[in-house]
């Protein structure tokens, strides 16, 4: 095993304290509503409606098994604020088990194994696999993703950029000709994307436990002067060595790998760069992308969040109605009015650009690593790797079959701030370190093995290949610029 060189964040580092202390709870209790709301519907139901006596013992077990989740899940509660051991995960026939397990044991011989004192990466991995295991050990509970509403709600409510970008695309629908022979207009139109797909990252339910959708709506401002504006915040910038090395991919059968991060609006923008890469460039010809087989992190794409999404983008009555201009509800009002006058119009483009990428699944132009229809908690090899726990310099030796399918990619993308953590270990290393020394831990294999390109909003404290200068310059100036997801950085490391 290797040993990392430096210590890993932890819940005695400022942001991880918060995560444990505020955020985690936040989300626990969320869970615990949701299905508190279930079963008293249910409830309701079943002494309203004519059910029949199969229908109410069904219905009993169930909302007997709600409680029992519910009854976990505040026990998990009080525990984590008493800063209480992690119990091993049960046998719940589902992955990684052992993985956990045997790392907790190990923690434990370092006295590392509680809630404030086991690594922050670890510990929040962990959670979302003990509360896997709550549901997966039910009947009726099973296949229930205790995050879909939520990240629908709030897919739902980024109406206002989805329709701005489905009128960027159509823009550019007309121009397809004129652009396809002009690379350096391409060249500036992929910056364009890459950002667009770097700071959908912005979205994130885990993160952003106290924000309205006004807010979000605020922080999902598209554009080129918003683009512009936001600039200065990515602090390493590798968008031109992307370029450069899509363009010189000379196969003619190139395929790049998003690996998923968060559902919604951020994979709307995923779609969007994928559709720009494949309609307009001549560089690729394929899309693969790579969600997580269980829910993950709250808002991460589940193989059913994204099977959804394309059928609620086409469907007339998933957006809410714009506000009405001069309405009461005051923070919306700048929104509505800033919302370009042709409705239907837009709503044409999206129809249009959308019902290309369900013709790109049809044929095969774009896919996911697994079978669209995988229920949640089915394993497959070629997917469970992303909700272990461990760092992506174990990808060669520990999903093989993974790293082999991403060797042979034009491009690997990785989506979002826990995939930066993951492929840096969520150590300490001094900002200045390297990309690709961090990413391999000194010792390899990742870095060279294939394209990778992570385009990352900082929410967690690890940070690499800056200047040190800069580091301080934001320190002094008292920016919370590891976590505050106003700051991104775009890594690039090409194959060797
Ligand atoms: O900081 C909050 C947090 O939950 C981190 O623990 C995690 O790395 C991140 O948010 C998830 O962000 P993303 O969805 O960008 O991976
Ligand atoms: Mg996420």
């Amino acid at each position: 095993m290797f040993e990392p060189p430096y210590p890993p964040y932890d819940p005695k580092d400022k942001s991880g304290y918060e995560t444990v202390v505020k955020r985690w709870p936040v989300i626990l209790t969320g869970i615990i509503d949701t299905i508190y709301r279930i079963d008293h519907h249910l409830g309701v139901s079943l002494e309203t409606s004519d059910a029949t006596s199969e229908d109410v013992t069904k219905g009993q077990e169930k909302i007997a098994e709600g409680k029992g989740i519910i009854e976990k899940i505040g026990k998990l509660k009080y525990e984590m604020a008493r800063d209480r051991p992690l119990e091993p995960i049960p046998d719940d026939g589902e992955a990684f088990i052992d993985v956990y397990n045997a790392e907790l044991k190990r923690l434990e011989q370092d006295k590392n194994h509680t809630w404030f004192t086991a690594p922050w990466l670890f510990a929040e991995c962990y959670l979302y696999r003990l509360l896997r295991s709550y549901f997966c050990q039910t009947t009726h509970w099973c296949t229930f993703d205790p995050f879909s509403f939520q990240k629908e709600e709030t897919f739902r409510s980024s109406g206002k950029a989805i329709y701005q970008l489905a009128k960027m695309m159509h823009e550019l629908q007309v121009d397809k000709q004129e652009l396809i022979g002009d690379s350096e207009k391409l060249g500036v139109l992929f910056k364009e994307m890459i950002q667009m797909c770097l700071w959908g990252n912005a979205t994130d339910l885990s993160l952003l436990t106290h924000l309205s959708h006004d807010d979000i709506a605020h922080l999902q401002t598209v554009g080129k002067e918003a683009q512009q504006a936001r600039k200065e915040f990515i602090l390493k910038d590798d968008q031109d060595n992307v370029w450069s090395h899509l363009t010189s991919l000379q196969d003619n059968d190139v395929t790049v790998d998003f690996v998923l991060d968060n559902a919604g609006f951020e994979l709307f923008t995923d779609f969007v760069f994928a559709d720009f890469l494949v309609t307009y460039t001549p560089h690729v010809s394929r899309v693969v992308f790579h969600p997580k087989l269980i829910p993950w992190f709250v808002s991460d794409v589940t193989p059913a969040d994204f099977s959804s999404t394309i059928p609620n983008l086409l469907s007339d009555t998933f957006f809410p109605p714009p506000k009405p201009v001069g309405g009461t509800e005051t923070p919306g009002v700048d929104e509505v009015k800033a919302l370009p006058p042709s409705r239907p119009e837009e709503h044409e483009y999206l129809r249009n650009m959308v019902t290309r990428w369900q013709s790109y699944i049809d044929s095969g132009v774009f896919s996911l690593s697994v079978p669209l229809d995988t229920p949640l908690g089915a394993p497959n090899s070629k997917a469970d790797f992303w909700t272990s726990s461990r760092p992506y310099w174990d990808l060669k030796e520990k999903a093989p079959l993974v790293f082999n399918g991403l060797s042979k990619s034009g491009l690997v993308i990785f989506k979002g701030d826990l995939n930066y953590r993951k492929l840096t270990g969520d150590i300490k290393w001094p900002v200045s370190t390297p990309f690709e020394t961090a990413i391999d831990n000194c010792t390899g294999p990742l870095a060279g093995s294939f394209p990778i390109l992570s385009l990352r909003t900082n929410k967690a404290d690890v940070v690499v290949g800056i200047s040190q200068e800069i580091a301080d310059k934001l320190d002094v100036a008292g920016e919370k610029w590891r976590v505050n997801g106003k700051y991104a950085l775009v890594s690039f490391v090409p194959r060797t």
